[in-house]
């Protein structure tokens, strides 16, 4: 018994990650990714030529990274899960829903992202607008160093945002 739940489990999880690999694939043909370098499980991410609102997505440790300069017109752009890069605001985060794992999608005319599976909503800070999901959109591990962000580095922002429980 507890053998055929194991493989049940096992069979879903490869559904599941299959189910989520084939959505990246869909979703990346859509992504504006922004010039990045990766090496020893960090990603090291230029933003000077973000575009605000406009969603960019990278791929981290084999998880969706977005990362998006957000405009002040953005009902988030006060949020203090945004992260100061120079005189611009960033909204950086683990695309995937906090339900069950599904690759939200930006709407820039309604500044939101909405999930295509159970129908959860997020704004633009990552903030939970509409349940399901039970919590924010992750934010990583991330350095600020000049004009770039290195993911999977804990710099200072991410830790006073750790501390703050932000992230
Ligand atoms: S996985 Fe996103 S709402 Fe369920």
């Amino acid at each position: 018994m507890s053998n055929r739940r194991d493989f049940m489990g096992m069979a879903l999880g490869a559904f599941t990650g299959l189910g989520a690999l084939g959505a990246l694939y869909a979703a990346k043909k859509t992504w504006e990714p922004l010039p990045s370098v990766k090496a020893a499980g960090k990603a090291v991410i230029d933003l000077s030529g973000a575009k605000e609102d406009v969603l960019n997505t990278e791929v981290w440790r084999g998880k969706p990274i977005f990362v998006m300069k957000v405009s002040k017109k953005n009902p988030a752009y006060k949020d203090n899960r945004l992260v100061k890069v120079g005189n611009d605001k960033f909204f950086i985060a683990i695309g995937l829903c906090t339900h069950l794992g599904c690759i939200p999608t930006y709407f820039p005319d309604k500044g939101k992202f909405i999930c295509p599976c159970h129908g959860g909503q997020f704004d633009a800070a990552g903030r939970v607008l509409k349940a399901p999901p039970p919590k924010p959109l992750v934010i990583p591990p991330f350095n600020v160093k000049g004009t770039k962000i290195v993911l999977g580095e804990e710099g200072e922002e991410y830790k006073k945002m750790k501390a703050a429980k932000l992230v």
